[in-house]
Formats: structure tokens, sequence, C-alpha cells
């Protein structure tokens, strides 16, 4: 086959890069190693930006933001007998949309769809070629157990954590960082309305909790669990109890509604960036180059910025073979990475509680100045709903 751009990785940075990319005439193929159900079923975020929202309204990517998604004015952060509502609004000017990723990826895919966009799914192999030169190409085995190959002016690394592209770019022409975390979250979904208007972020003795949503009717709440913790070990009953524990049921009156348990996961967490996001005609987008902690709502945001960013670049090399964009890309889009980083790290070290009692008395610190200081409170307002898509 040959293409305009090769793109690895069907998730939210792969497909909306292919729908940028179709808007402005660029051709591109797509090949994703799961297969379409298990990437539709997936659950993954919950939570987008403002910005986010504007560029998929931009590119005719809103209805079902119109008709399913919620719009936020805040966030609600508490401890211990005391809870505070952050308006983003009044602080910040920006709101931030409640949308799942499961909604968008399916949005994304009938987009794809509707355009007749080529995605492989359940590939297998894949592999890049010649990054150094203006000819690169992608080696895979495709669902049939057919060897194929893509030639293309570029090659998109949108394969996230556990892809091959970001190990592709040779081990002198990179830098890493990384950071692990000390515990995990436990993750469930449930068939009952939620007990809050807007999401709880929640510090407690006992570990983080957090009470958010996908719909009128769905909830999504998660609590802090050490690492290697086996979702076995907590029966429906025993997660109930910890939330209501740790978000202040019978606080002010407050009360946590339980429901049927459809989804129940464990999330590990780390910090991880890579750089360059480029190297040759490889470029790197969403979380195959850089991975955030979740308590900061980042990690899809940040995928779709670096699209938003690439996409034009991508059409100036293949059009004019111009690289002026291209050879940008990766600074440019850097600085927000690593913004987001920084308020990913801060939001979860000061949610999640480590044992020792002169973190606890910080963070209680930190939590009482976010919620009574205009400064403090503007400072998180305008990190969690987003920076603009240019930043
Ligand atoms: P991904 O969505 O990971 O997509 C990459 C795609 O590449 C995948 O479909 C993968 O199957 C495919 N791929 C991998 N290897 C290959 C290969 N060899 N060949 C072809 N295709 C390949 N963020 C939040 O903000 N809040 C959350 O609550 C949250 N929860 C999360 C839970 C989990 C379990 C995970 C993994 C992530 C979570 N995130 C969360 C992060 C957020 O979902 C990601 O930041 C977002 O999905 C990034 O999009 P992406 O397209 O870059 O990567
Ligand atoms: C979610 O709804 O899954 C979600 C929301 C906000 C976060 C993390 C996860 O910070």
């Amino acid at each position: 086959m040959r293409t305009d751009v090769a793109i690895i990785g069907a998730g939210p940075a792969g497909l909306l890069l292919a729908h940028l990319l179709a808007q402005d005439g660029i051709e591109s193929v797509v090949i994703e190693s799961r297969t379409r159900q298990y990437v539709a079923a997936r659950i993954r975020a919950g939570i987008l930006e403002s910005s986010s929202v504007g560029l998929l309204r931009s590119v005719g990517l809103g209805a079902g933001i119109e008709a399913g998604g919620d719009e936020h004015r805040g966030i609600y952060l508490q401890w211990p007998s005391e809870r505070h509502h952050l308006d983003f609004v009044d602080l910040a000017g920006r709101s931030v949309w409640v949308y799942g990723q499961t909604q968008l990826q399916a949005d994304l895919a009938a987009a794809s769809d509707a355009a007749g966009r080529p995605v492989y799914y359940g590939t297998s192999g894949a592999a890049v070629h010649d990054l150094e030169t203006d000819r690169p190409f992608v080696t895979f085995t495709d669902a049939a157990g057919n060897p194929q190959r893509i030639d293309a002016a570029a090659v998109a690394g949108c394969d996230g954590s556990f892809g091959p592209s970001r190990a592709a770019v040779p081990a002198g022409h990179r830098q890493t960082w990384e950071r692990a975390y000390p515990y995990s979250w436990l993750g469930i979904l449930a068939d009952v309305p939620p007990s809050t208007d807007e999401l709880i972020y929640a510090w407690h003795p006992d570990g983080f909790a957090m009470h958010s949503m996908r719909s009128a009717a769905v909830s999504r709440l998660y609590l802090q669990v050490p690492n290697g913790t086996d979702a076995a070990d907590w029966p429906d009953d025993r997660i109930w109890a910890a939330l209501a524990t740790r978000l202040g049921h019978g606080q002010d009156g407050w009360q946590l509604t339980p429901g049927p348990v459809t989804g129940k996961s464990v999330l590990p967490m780390r910090s991880f960036v890579q750089s360059p996001m480029r190297y040759g005609r490889l470029f790197l987008a969403g979380d195959a180059a850089h991975t955030v902690p979740p308590a900061g709502a980042k990690g899809l945001n940040l995928a779709i910025a670096d699209v938003a960013l690439l996409a034009p670049a991508l059409g100036q090399l293949v059009r004019k073979n111009d690289t002026a964009l291209a050879g940008a890309y990766s600074a440019t889009a850097l600085r927000r990475v690593w913004r987001c980083e920084h308020f990913s790290w801060w939001m979860t070290t000061m949610l999640h509680t480590s044992g020792d009692p002169f973190d606890a008395q910080l963070q209680l610190s930190q939590l009482r100045w976010v919620t009574s200081s205009a400064a403090g409170a503007a400072g998180l307002a305008e990190n969690y709903a987003g920076l603009p898509i240019g930043f």
C-alpha cells in the first residue's frame, strides 16, 4: 500500500489524526493490534477540556458531545468534614465536559467509517523502517495472516504506552523521564445515578477516593489501593463501604447511593515522557510519547492536543515538503506535555495518602490553600480546565 501518512494505533490519537489529515486532503492508513470490539469497549478517561471540545466541534465531531456530554463548571475538593466547590468558569473562564473516552472512540470510528477511511484491526508485528529517509515504511501482518507493507511520507506512532513506536527511536536519540507511584486506582463502573452533580476528589486518611460519572444513569468511582491489589479481594460491598467512608457519606446530609457494579479494574499509575517526540519521519503522539497519572484528567486531552499540532505539520510536510512545522512539533508539544505532567503529579501527590504523617499535614495545608485563596484556586482551575490549544 502507498499512502501519505501511516498511523500506528486506532486509539483517540490515531483516529483523530486520520480525521484531521483527511480534512486537509491528506490520506492515511491506520493499523491497530486489537480488535475493533476491544477498542470500542475499553473504559478509560472521562473528562474533556473546553479546548478539546472546541477542536472536536470545529472538525465536525461535536454531535455526540452535544447529545450525550455534560458540561461541568468545576469540581469538588474535599477532606474529612470539609467539601469545597471550585468553579472553573468563575476562576479561569472555562468549563470542562464529562464525555467518556468510549463515547469519543465510537464517534471517531463512526467518522472513519462514514468517510471510508482504511483502518486495519487485529494486526500483529507492526515495525517501522527507514525513518531517517523521506520514504519510511511500516510492515505488519493483517488479521487474515497476510504480510503487509505501507509506504508513506511519514509515520505517526499513536500506539500508546505499550506500542513499538517509542522504542523505534534509537537509544542515542531519545531521553526518557519516569516516575512510578506507590499506589494504584481500583475503578468501578456502576449502574446508578451519580450521587453528585460534579466530580468529587476526596483526600482521606484511608486513601484517595473519587466520584465521577458517565451519564445521568452511570457512575464511575475510584479508590486508592496499594500496588499489586487484586480486584477479586474487593467484593462490591467492601468497595461501597470504603467509598462511603472516604467520600463522607452522612457528612452534612450528603448520601452516596450504591448500585450494581458492571465493571471493576485496577489501574497502576506512572508519569513518563520521551523526548524528542520526533525522529526523522516518525512522529510520536499521545500516550506513545507520554503518560500521566489520571488524577489531573489530562491523558486524553494531551493526546488530542498533540494531534491538533501534528496534523498541520504533516500536511505541510506531505504537500509541500516543507519541514518547518514538522521540525517545531516536538518542542511545541513538549511545552504542554510538561505542564500537564507537573499538574498531574501535583494533583496525585496532593490527594493520595503516603502513610507519612508529615506528608498528610502538607497535603491538608495545600488543600486548604487551593480552596480558600483566589490565587491558589485559580491556578488549579486554569490547569484542570486546560490551556488553549496553541499553548
Ligand atoms: P491509546 O488510547 O492507548 O491508543 C493506542 C492504541 O494503539 C491502542 O488502541 C493500542 O491497542 C494500539 N497499539 C498498541 N500497540 C500496537 C501495535 N503494536 N500495533 C498496532 N496498534 C497498537 N486518562 C484519564 O485522563 N483518565 C482516566 O481515567 C484514564 N484511565 C485510563 C485507564 C487505562 C487502563 C489506561 C490504559 C489509560 C487511562 N487513561 C486515563 C489515559 C487515557 O485513556 C490515555 O491518555 C488515552 O487513551 C491516550 O490516547 P492514545 O490514542 O494516545 O493511546
Ligand atoms: C473518569 O471519569 O474516569 C475520570 C475523571 C477524572 C479523572 C480521572 C478519571 O481525573
